[in-house]
């Protein structure tokens, strides 16, 4: 597929009532939630259309249900050589839900659970909602791209600590771990026994050269502990119909969530979510490498301008995804760096202190957009830049 089938312009993204497009004055243009701008895929506008067309839209069926958790089993197998038990698979509608249900009933009150920030916001606010003790590894900051700091997290390990919330590819640093890091994290996971919940969702948009491990790959002690967390929804950018899929490595792990949480109090999946899945990791693919293509070009970009415009910000480019993590404390901006943008460039980004306590300077940015899009957020930025500084 050609990438410019993916051009989509300003009046089209102005007309969509998401809230990337609506939560901002019409003069901001909106970098900011984990939404794509590119038109969706054929296959999964046929589907959707499909389930209207037949006048479907009642409970979905037990069938596709299954078939949902075969189609997830498939792409696992093929795509990341993992086999993942189809009877410990829970369709839900969300992650997010399944991702608090993990904690409240695999870690006890008070235990501690293992976080490496920043972070998506939302496994931080869990964590303190759930009244969990926050074990916080922060990555580091290398050369080109963050590490593990898995010795400090051997020492921020203790007897209360339980479980670890990993998100692999990372967001925001758009880490792919590699085998080595991962088999680090997997000999403490053992040592101490944790139990991991692993968020998978950006899986699906690993750039060239990088190559996404299922945590629960790593073998049979791992898989028995793990807890994965994935859906099509980001890679495919289908995020609003709702469709996800926990995998339970034990039924240990799943009697223990299921007898807490009926599995209705996560939500049944609806039936376009479950039709648009389906399309998408069947007929998917070629949208997807165009999508991925032009993430890369995107990506290319962003370091392109910020090498001859922003040298001084701090970016380590993104090994899978759409975010940019940009450190912005070398410009020594006037105000917090997301307020400045938004005010003095009327750009949206993500503040970066809801990744992390220790992220005030940072600002995340969403470059899944057209390319003209990109460059008009990057030349505003710029500006705003040089006339402040
Ligand atoms: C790592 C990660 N997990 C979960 C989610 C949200 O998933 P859901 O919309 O299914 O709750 C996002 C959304 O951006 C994400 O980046």
């Amino acid at each position: 597929m050609e990438r410019d089938r993916l051009e989509v312009t300003l009046a089209e993204l102005r007309r969509r009532r998401g809230s990337k497009w609506t939560a901002f004055a019409p003069d901001v243009l909106p970098a900011w939630v984990a939404d794509m701008d590119f038109p969706i895929a054929e296959p999964i506008k046929e589907a959707v259309l499909g389930v209207l067309e037949r006048n479907d839209a009642g409970y979905p069926g037990e069938a596709s249900l299954k078939e949902l958790g075969s189609a997830f089993a498939m792409r696992m197998s093929n795509r990341f050589g993992w086999e993942p038990d189809p009877r410990r698979i829970q369709p839900v509608g969300d992650l997010i839900q399944a991702m608090i249900a993990s904690v409240a009933t695999l870690c006890p009150a008070g235990g501690g659970v293992v976080i490496q920030t920043p972070i998506y916001p939302p496994f931080l606010q869990i964590v303190e909602m759930l009244g969990r003790h926050l074990v916080d590894n922060p990555l580091v900051a290398g050369a080109d791209r963050y590490e593990m700091d898995l010795d400090g997290l051997r020492e921020a390990i203790d007897d209360r600590t339980r479980l670890i919330l990993f998100c692999n590819p990372h967001n925001p640093t758009g880490r792919v771990f590699e085998r080595h890091e991962l088999e680090g994290l997997a000999a403490l996971v053992l040592e101490h026994d944790l139990i991991v919940v692993s968020d998978e969702v950006h899986s699906d948009l690993a750039h060239a050269g990088g190559t996404h491990i299922p945590f629960a790959s790593l073998g049979p002690e791992i898989a028995s502990r793990t807890v994965t967390l994935t859906a099509a929804t980001k890679a495919f950018n289908i995020a609003g119909l709702k469709c996800a899929l926990i995998h339970f490595g034990s039924k240990d792990l799943k009697d223990r969530q299921t007898s807490v949480f009926h599995p209705r109090l996560l939500g049944v999946p609806n039936v376009f979510g479950i039709e648009a899945t389906l399309a998408a990791w069947r007929d998917g693919e070629e949208w997807l490498a165009a999508v991925i293509e032009q993430l890369s070009a995107n990506r290319s970009r962003i370091a392109g301008f910020l090498g001859e415009h922003l040298p001084h910000v701090g970016f380590h480019p993104p090994e899978a995804s759409y975010l940019a993590w940009l450190d912005c404390g070398p410009l020594g901006l006037p105000s917090r760096p997301h307020e400045f943008f938004l005010s003095e460039a009327r750009v949206a980004l993500s503040d970066g202190r809801e990744f992390s306590a220790r992220s005030d300077p940072f600002v995340r940015l969403n470059f899944a957009t057209a390319p003209s899009v990109l460059e008009e957020i990057l030349e505003r930025m710029g500006a705003a830049v040089e006339r402040a500084t």
